[in-house]
């Protein structure tokens, strides 16, 4: 069976696609490098035996995303291309706009003239917002975001519910990630951040290797155990097999929306804790101002994957943290340019 993924090559995509062929479909991988390598398509066929077929091309080329639906007969498109980065949408949000939203728009257009109705899309705890309170329940009302990309999710999302509404035959999965971290145990991919890496895990993991001299934690006086803030960190293994799981859905028709996560929350010094065992040297901190943006506590209620989807996270902290060393220590410069 195959499988359109789109954004293939990047962090969740490349273990997804891992997992898909271990799990017996045919992912067939658009991508246009902007935040990737075409050296991962190598790492998956190391583990997995198998090279993908890959298109180099923008989600937003209709034209090409047409022809690539016309000369494969696709049952399925996981869509995880798109622009990720929190801060910098603040600052470019009509890029973010376009590439999620009209790049999702597009993409839609495309599986109606095709006839293909099943999709799952790459959505975010971030849409919980900031309003509401942990544990977060798919029932609860989506909240007011704090940045274009946390916006740019929650229209999609809308967007999507109304493409069901229009077109009832179609079977829509959102599934909204917590944290996802962690590479995979073979240590052959993992996650390559360009730049200064802007999530916790990976700028941990640069300071560990001695890349970046001491990590910044954004405040210890929010109300939590220790006063740095809790987020719920989910190995990235759990969340790619959240994915093959979620295509049992494909023979109902609807929107189905699930929290992907583990349901337990720690904190950024609980992190670094696990994370200096994990390399066996302690991790140099320094405590600053809290980040605009950022709550105290974010976490999911994870009941309903586990009902639905028979998926809960299987690996704890210390795995996440000990397999992102393995891949930092395999791969200090991350993923090679070919
Ligand atoms: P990533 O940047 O590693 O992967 C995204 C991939 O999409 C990259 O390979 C990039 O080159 C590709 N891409 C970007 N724009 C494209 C376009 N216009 N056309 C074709 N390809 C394009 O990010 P990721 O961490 O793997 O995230 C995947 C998805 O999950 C994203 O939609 C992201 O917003 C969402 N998500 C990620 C997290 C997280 O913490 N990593 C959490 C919640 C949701
Ligand atoms: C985790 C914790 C920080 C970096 C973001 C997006 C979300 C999703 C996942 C999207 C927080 C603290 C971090 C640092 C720190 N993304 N921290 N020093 O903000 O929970 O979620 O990534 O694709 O939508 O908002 O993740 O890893 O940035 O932060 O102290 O250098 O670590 O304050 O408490 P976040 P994060």
């Amino acid at each position: 069976m195959n499988i359109l993924v789109t954004g293939g090559l990047g962090y969740i995509g490349s273990h997804t696609c891992v997992k898909l062929i271990e799990s017996g479909y045919t992912p067939i991988i658009i991508d246009n490098l902007y935040n990737s390598k075409k050296s991962v398509l190598k790492r998956i066929e190391k583990i997995t035996g198998h090279l993908p077929q890959f298109y180099y091309g923008d989600i937003r080329d209709k034209a090409y995303v047409d022809s690539i639906f016309k000369k494969h007969s696709i049952s399925a498109v996981i869509h995880f291309a798109g622009l990720k980065a929190v801060g910098e949408s603040v600052t470019k949000p009509l890029e973010y706009y376009e590439v999620n939203i009209y790049g999702s728009i597009c993409l839609a257009q495309v599986m109606r003239d095709n006839k293909v109705n099943n999709i799952i899309f790459s959505s975010s705890a971030t849409v919980y917002g900031e309003d509401n309170t942990p544990p977060f329940i798919e029932s609860m009302p989506t909240g007011k975001t704090t940045n274009p990309y946390g916006t740019s999710k929650l229209m999609v999302e809308q967007i999507y519910t109304d493409f069901y509404q229009a077109n009832p035959q179609l079977s829509i999965c959102l599934l909204r990630y917590f944290n996802p971290v962690g590479a995979h145990p073979s240590g052959l991919m993992g996650e390559d951040p360009q730049g200064i890496p802007n999530n916790l895990m990976p700028y941990i993991t640069q300071v560990a290797i001695g890349k970046r001299e001491c990590l910044s934690i954004y405040g210890n006086d929010y109300p939590t155990r220790d006063g740095t803030g809790v987020r719920d960190y989910l190995h990235i293994e759990d969340l790619a097999q959240g994915h093959v799981d979620a295509l049992k859905k494909m023979n109902d028709s609807g929107v189905h929306i699930y929290n992907l996560g583990t349901g337990i929350g720690n904190s950024v010094l609980e992190v670094i804790d696990s994370f200096s065992r994990a390399c066996g040297a302690p991790i140099n901190y320094k405590i600053v101002a809290r980040r605009a943006g950022d709550i105290a506590e974010c976490f999911a209620d994870v009941k309903k994957a586990k009902l639905e989807l028979n998926w809960h996270a299987k690996h704890t902290l210390d795995q996440m943290t000990s397999d992102s060393w393995h891949w930092q220590v395999k791969n200090p410069n991350g993923y090679p340019d070919e």
